[in-house]
C-alpha cells in the first residue's frame, strides 16, 4: 500500500471540520455506551446467575432516584448532541449576503458550470479561497447528487426544481465531486474536480480561455430571439406585465395568491405559463417548454434579474 490510511478524507472547509468533531464526539459516546452496555451485561449475568435449580428471584422495588439518573443523563446527552448538530446544520445552510453565485446544471453525466460574468466549464469548479460561494443547481433529466467530501456537503441535483449549495472553501487544492445518486449507466463516470485557488489566481483563471458572455448577455440575446419582448416590454400592457423590477417581488395572481418571484416562479412561469396567472391578465403565453434547456431559462432568469424596477430619472431624458 504506497497511500496511507486515512480515517476521513481531507478537509477543505470550516464546516468539514465541524463535521469531523461531530462525527468523531458520536462515535465516541456511541462507543462508550455499547461497551459498557455490553459490560455491564456480562457483570450483571455472572454475578446474579441462578445458583441452583429451586433458587426464586428476589421480588425488587422501583427506585426514583436511579429512574431520575438514567433519564436525566441521556436526554442531556441528546439534547446536547441535538443542538450541537442543528448549530452546524443551520450554519451549513446559510448563505452570507454576497456569496458568489454559480450555476450548476446535472445531466447524464457531467457537471456543466456557468459562472456570473461568463465563464464556463464541464466537470471543474473554481472556486476563489475563502470566498463563500451559492451554487444554484438544476438536472436536465433524472435526480444527481452533487457531492463534495471535502468539503463534507452534499446536496441533490433534481430536475424541475432549483436546489441550492452554499460552502467556503478554506484550503487551495483540488478536490473531488462526485455524483451521489445513482443515475445511469455511466453514473460512477459522473465525476468532476474542485479546483480552491488564491483570488489572484482566480482572477487570472476567470480572465483565461473559455470565457464567453455572462448569463445575462445570453438570456438578453436569448429574450429577443424568443421576441418574449413583444408581450413583456418595459411597461405593463394589455398582453404582459411588466417584468422590471419582478425579480424577488410579490406578485398577486388572478386566483387571489399571491406568490413570491422567486427562481422556481419564474422557471415554472416560462415552462407552464398558465399555472400562475397574474392578476388582471389573460393566459395568453404559449409554453416555451422544449424550446429552452435549463442553461437557457437559467440565462433568461438572469436578464430578469439585471431589468430593475424603472427608474423615473431615465423615462425623463428619454422623453
Ligand atoms: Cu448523476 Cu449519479
Amino acid at each position: 500500500m504506497t497511500q496511507e490510511f486515512k480515517l476521513l478524507p481531507q478537509a477543505a472547509s470550516e464546516v468539514a471540520s465541524s463535521v469531523d468533531h461531530i462525527t468523531l464526539y458520536l462515535t465516541v459516546v456511541s462507543v462508550f455506551f455499547t461497551a459498557l452496555i455490553s459490560l455491564l451485561v456480562i457483570v450483571f449475568a455472572t454475578r446474579y446467575r441462578r445458583r441452583h435449580a429451586d433458587q426464586r428471584a428476589e421480588q425488587i422495588e422501583g427506585s426514583l432516584p436511579l429512574e431520575i439518573f438514567w433519564t436525566v443523563i441521556p436526554l442531556a446527552i441528546a439534547l446536547f448532541s441535538f443542538a450541537w448538530g442543528a448549530r452546524v446544520f443551520f450554519r451549513m445552510n446559510s448563505t452570507p449576503e454576497g456569496s458568489l453565485p454559480i450555476s450548476v446544471t446535472g445531466k447524464q453525466w457531467m457537471w456543466k458550470v456557468q459562472h456570473p460574468e461568463g465563464r464556463r466549464e464541464i466537470n471543474d469548479l473554481h472556486v476563489p479561497v475563502g470566498v463563500p460561494v451559492e451554487l444554484t443547481m438544476i438536472s436536465e433529466d433524472v435526480i444527481h447528487s452533487f457531492y463534495v467530501p471535502a468539503l463534507r456537503t452534499k446536496r441533490d441535483v433534481l430536475p424541475g426544481r432549483y436546489s441550492k449549495l452554499a460552502f467556503v472553501a478554506n484550503k487551495v487544492g483540488v478536490y473531488d465531486i462526485f455524483c451521489a445518486e445513482y443515475c445511469g449507466t455511466k453514473h460512477s463516470k459522473m465525476i468532476g474536480k474542485l479546483h480552491v485557488l488564491e483570488d489572484s489566481q482566480y482572477q487570472a483563471w476567470l480572465s483565461g480561455a473559455g470565457s464567453g458572455p455572462a448569463p445575462r448577455e445570453d438570456g438578453a440575446q436569448l429574450f429577443a430571439a424568443l421576441r418574449c419582448d413583444t408581450c413583456h416590454s418595459g411597461q405593463d400592457n394589455s398582453r404582459g406585465p411588466s417584468l422590471a423590477g419582478l425579480f424577488g417581488a410579490d406578485v398577486p395572481l388572478a386566483d387571489g395568491q399571491v406568490v413570491k418571484a422567486d427562481l422556481d416562479y419564474l422557471r415554472e412561469s416560462i415552462l407552464k405559463p398558465a399555472v400562475k396567472i397574474v392578476a388582471g391578465y389573460q393566459p395568453l403565453m404559449p409554453t416555451y417548454a422544449g424550446q429552452v434547456n435549463e442553461e437557457q431559462i437559467g440565462q433568461l432568469i438572469a436578464y430578469m434579474r439585471t431589468l430593475g424596477a424603472p427608474d423615473p430619472a431615465s423615462t425623463e431624458t428619454t422623453r
